[in-house]
């Protein structure tokens, strides 16, 4: 495995340009499940996640054909030999679960394993499981596989209990297909999802109130083709935003969409981060000093869990005491302790941390569970004196295109160390 070398002190400028969206990219690529009809997906990031999903695709029989640079993938899902999802490809990324709407809407049956939890929580999937029941699938669980039927899904009004990202892209795909109209209540109004409806629309499903808490989908007997465009990864953007300001610098982040981005946004100018939006992206630069900001995740619009930790690492360098409350996941505090150990003062009880700053980090060999953890410590170690070495960097590669490469364009002192065999 791979390690991540930083000698911390550089103060970060110049320009980094934002990916597309893996959150983004993932549902749309299992879109494609949903015809036969040929799909083109434009600015797809070159991650890990990505290539985990293709060989999904694959294994199911479908024809993937990415560009060259690996940004645009070509999908036909015409010959479908399989309806399985094996849990060998579930288990390394759970959002391969969002094959199950997309099969049994449009074959009638599919037999997928259950993720599982992982570092950050128990992460069940009730909620797509029994929403589906409602639309008229029979589903039965058995030697940790999901097996659902249904000669043909039904609209349904759905509500969810909590606004979850992945159940509304599930259930999305499946009333896309569905006879009649759906009503998800309560529905994730992420953008990612949005970027998700308008290619649903695309294909000639009616989606309505997409990015709102009430989504109505009228199903279609069956979908043409789409020609989707990535929306820009926003967590990618809101990592870059950190970097300028843990460094004391000022950088522009090109591509990224400030509407994204509001309450992330707010808590940096109210920290004392300069963010401006214009020059075809987001200008921030930090201010004279760093103040304490507190801090709930909430669904979005609200403060984006996955910008927690990198927030977390900025406030280990603010004056004063700030409160982190992580309200979406029950165990998403495990890189407290690592920041701890380069020297920041953070207590974590429960779903709250506090950190007390400012605090003189030093660069120490850490060790990353999961993506936004990884790249918290890299975070913390450009703003460390010494070196940090981040360990297990196969998580950062996951969710982060180039990320040494991107930051040392910027100024930052890193590199990659290959793992001895
Ligand atoms: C998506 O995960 C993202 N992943 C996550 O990003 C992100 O943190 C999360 O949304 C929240 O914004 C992808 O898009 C691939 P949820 P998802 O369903 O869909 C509970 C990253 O770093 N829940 O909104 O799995 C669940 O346990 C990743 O890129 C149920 O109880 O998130 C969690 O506590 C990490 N039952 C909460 O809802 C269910 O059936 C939010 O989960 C489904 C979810």
């Amino acid at each position: 495995m791979d390690t991540i070398v930083i000698r911390g002190g550089a103060v970060l400028g110049g320009e980094v340009t934002v990916s597309g969206s893996k959150n983004a990219a993932l549902p749309l690529l299992f879109s494609t499940l949903l015809t036969s009809r040929r799909c083109v997906i434009r600015n797809v990031p070159v991650l890990r996640d990505i290539r985990t999903a293709v060989a999904v695709l694959r294994h199911l029989g479908a024809l993937v054909s990415p560009s060259r640079d690996g940004h645009e993938i070509t999908v036909e899902a015409r010959d479908i030999s399989r309806s399985e999802a094996p849990y060998e490809l579930v288990k390394t990324m759970r959002a391969s679960f969002l094959v199950l709407g997309p099969l049994l809407a449009r074959f009638g049956r599919a037999r997928v394993s259950t993720p599982g939890g992982c570092a950050i929580g128990a992460r069940p999937v009730d909620l797509h499981l029994t929403r589906l029941q409602k639309m008229g699938a029979r589903i039965r669980l058995a030697e940790g596989y999901v097996e659902a039927e249904a000669e043909r899904l039904r609209g349904a009004k759905i509500v969810l209990d909590m606004p979850s990202v992945g159940a509304t892209q599930q259930l999305m795909m499946a009333a896309s297909l569905a006879e009649g109209t759906t009503v998800i209540e309560n529905a994730a109004r992420e953008p990612e999802n949005v970027c998700l409806a308008a290619a649903l629309e695309s294909m000639g499903a009616r989606v309505r109130g997409a990015g709102t808490s009430e989504v109505t989908v009228d199903g279609r007997p069956e979908l043409d083709g789409a020609d989707v465009t990535v929306i820009p990864d926003r967590i990618e953007a809101g990592t870059y935003m950190v970097a300028a300001a843990i460094t004391g610098g000022s950088i522009l982040v090109a591509g990224a969409r400030a509407d994204h981005l509001d309450a992330f946004t707010a808590k940096l100018r109210e920290a004392g981060v300069a963010v401006r939006e214009g020059e075809g992206g987001i200008r921030v630069a930090a201010g004279r000093a760093l103040g304490a900001a507190d801090v709930k995740t909430m669904p979005h619009p609200g403060f984006p869990t996955d910008l927690q930790a990198q927030f977390m690492a900025l406030m280990t360098q603010a004056t004063g005491t700030s409160t982190i409350t992580e309200t979406i996941f029950e165990n998403r505090f495990l890189h407290a302790q690592e920041l701890v150990r380069m020297g920041a003062e953070i207590r974590a009880d429960g779903n709250r941390a506090i950190v007390r700053g400012a605090s003189a980090l030093s660069g120490a060999p850490v060790m990353a569970t999961d993506l936004r953890a990884s790249v918290c410590l890299v975070l913390a170690g450009l703003a460390a004196r010494g070196t940090t070495r981040v360990a297990r960097v196969y998580h950062l590669d996951r969710g982060y295109e180039r990320v040494e490469e991107k930051l040392r364009a910027l100024g930052a002192d890193i590199r990659r160390e290959a793992a001895t065999a």
